[in-house]
This record gives structure tokens, C-alpha cells and sequence, in this order.
């Protein structure tokens, strides 16, 4: 697997390492920067007057969970946070016309057994592609604080290319978004949403812990498996993702392979252009629907290389 630091790739290139598993690590860009004093700020509101890394320290769980039920949202469908991705998009070379993202979610780890469910749900090791994610979106992760080896995520590079028997041909998006998404701030001892696991034991290591200083971001493919790091560190981890996913690679069902997923339904629907936020084409996002079959193959290799080296390969349909 290749790990890249500060790449100068164009973005075709990029998104199709990303497809053979990937990873592209960012030093903080100005609109990532901006982002993250969005979040610092708001979270130091909404925490205040404690000290927000530490705030498990002096609150409940359950008013930690009220805190964040509030604090998440507002965060989302701040405006500026949309356009900090958009500021992010363009810095590091994205086509606004063509990429489309999600707006950023944030998340916390708070330490021991703190507050594992619900709001600040730990996530067990999973692909997003189990979520109904499709097998081109890139997923965008980046500290608020400062991040340490304890308080991170891992992506479990083995399983790239291995299948783990899990519980995604359960899931199906639209029904989640109905059910159980909204109700996430009232799960604070335990999580009784259904959602994809592994259902076979999942080696955790080797495993790879980017830690990149805040604004930071790094960049990987939604069908990796990853997890949260059980929080040690003592503090509270505070994280912002997003996700891409680029018109043509929609459009031409090119991505990563599928190599265990199964669930039905698409996350299709929440992308927004980065130009106007307009939602993708109908017909586009119509690819993807329930029932339909999905396959995703590697874009087509570029002239002079050999497209037996790059893990060419055909998923199965979902
Ligand atoms: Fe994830």
C-alpha cells in the first residue's frame, strides 16, 4: 500500500491510486485551517466554560451526549463549513465543476468507556461501503486538536483486498435515514441501531495511524476497513470527515473493488456540487438505487502503464 505525503498528483491520478488502496496525507491547507477554528470555536462554546478535551471530567455522559446533540448539527449545516470543503477542494487541485462532497460531520472519541454509543458512536472496524457508500467516494478525515497515536483512527490495509464476512447485506440507507440516524443522541449507554459488523474475528494488525497535526487531512478510499483506535490518551478526540465522490467515475461506475459488500440503497442522493451545491444528475444517482447491479472497475490504465501491476479488478454486484 502507498502512502502519499504532499503529493503534487492531478486529481485523476490521484483518485485512481486511491482506488488501488491508497493514501494521500495533506499538510493543513488555509481553508482547512479555517475549517477547524470553525469547529474549535464552536465546540469551546458549546463546552464552555470547560476545557472541551477534557470535559468528560467534570460531565455526565448523558449531558455530554445532550451537549454534542446540539453541537453536531449545528456544525454540519454551518455555512461556512461548506465553504471551507469547497476552499479545501480547491487547494488540492479538485475540479469544483465535477467533485461532489457531503457535508462535514464531526466526531468524537472520548476516552475509556466513557461514551461509546449513539452520538459519539466508537466505530468498530467497518468499509463505508457497507453503509451503502459507493465505491468511488473518498473519504476526508482530519484532526481538530492535536492528535496522538492513542486518540486516532487505523485503516486495516490486509483487508483491502479480503473479504470479512459481515452484516451489510442487512443495511439499506434509506431505511436507515427513516429509522435510526436521527435518533442517534439518545443512545448513550447502548447503541441498538442496526449496523454492519464483521460477524468473523478481524485481525487489527497490521494496522496504519496517520497522525497529522490539526487541519491536516488525510484521504482514503471508503471501501478500506477502518476503525476507531480505543481512545488511551487521557483527552477527548474531536475529528472532522467529509466525503468526495467525481462525476465521471459516478457516471462511468468506476471505483474500488467490492469485495464483501452487500447492502442495498446509496448515499448518492446527499452529494453536492462544489460549484453550486446542486445535487448530482437523477440518472446518475438512479445507478446506484436499490436493486440495481453495481459494477466497479478500475478507470481505464493510462497509456505505457501496465494495468496488470495496479490490482485491476471487477467487484461483484452489491
Ligand atoms: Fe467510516
Amino acid at each position: 500500500m502507498n502512502i502519499f505525503i504532499d503529493s503534487k498528483m492531478n486529481d485523476n491520478d490521484r483518485r485512481r491510486e486511491l482506488y488501488t488502496g491508497a493514501l494521500f496525507a495533506y499538510s493543513p491547507c488555509p481553508s482547512a485551517l479555517k475549517l477547524c477554528r470553525l469547529a474549535q470555536e464552536m465546540i469551546e462554546e458549546a463546552f464552555h466554560p470547560l476545557d472541551p478535551i477534557r470535559a468528560h471530567e467534570s460531565l455526565s455522559a448523558e449531558r455530554s451526549a445532550e451537549i454534542l446533540g446540539a453541537l453536531k448539527p449545528k456544525f454540519i449545516h454551518h455555512p461556512e463549513s461548506k465553504e471551507c470543503i469547497r476552499g479545501i477542494l480547491r487547494e488540492v487541485d479538485c475540479d469544483l465543476e465535477r467533485t461532489y462532497f457531503d457535508v462535514p460531520r464531526m466526531r468524537t472519541a472520548f476516552p475509556g468507556d466513557y461514551l461509546k454509543t449513539g452520538i459519539a458512536y466508537a466505530f468498530h472496524p467497518h468499509r463505508d461501503t457497507w453503509y451503502s457508500a459507493p465505491f468511488c467516494q473518498i473519504n476526508w478525515w482530519m484532526p481538530v486538536y492535536e492528535l496522538a497515536f492513542d486518540n486516532c483512527m487505523a485503516i486495516h490495509p490486509q483487508y483491502w483486498s479480503r473479504a470479512v464476512k459481515n452484516g451489510s447485506s442487512q443495511f439499506n440507507y434509506h431505511k436507515w435515514n427513516l429509522e435510526s440516524r436521527f435518533s442517534a443522541a439518545q443512545h448513550v449507554k447502548a447503541d441498538s441501531r442496526v449496523q454492519p459488523r464483521p460477524e468473523e474475528p478481524v485481525e487489527l494488525d497490521p494496522q496504519v495511524r496517520l497522525i497529522c497535526p490539526v487541519g491536516g487531512a488525510y484521504l482514503f478510499s471508503a471501501a478500506h476497513l477502518h476503525s476507531t483506535v480505543p481512545n488511551t490518551s487521557g483527552v477527548i478526540r474531536y475529528s472532522i470527515d467529509f466525503r468526495t465522490v467525481h462525476l465521471d467515475d459516478v457516471q462511468g461506475r468506476i471505483g474500488s473493488p467490492n469485495v464483501d459488500s452487500a447492502c442495498t440503497g446509496t448515499t448518492m442522493g446527499d452529494y453536492i456540487r462544489g460549484t453550486d451545491l446542486s445535487h448530482l444528475p437523477t440518472d446518475a444517482i438512479a445507478l446506484y438505487q436499490d436493486g440495481t447491479e453495481s459494477r466497479y472497475a478500475m478507470p481505464p490504465s493510462i497509456p505505457g502503464e501496465n494495468p496488470a501491476g495496479t490490482g485491476n479488478s471487477i467487484g461483484t454486484a452489491r
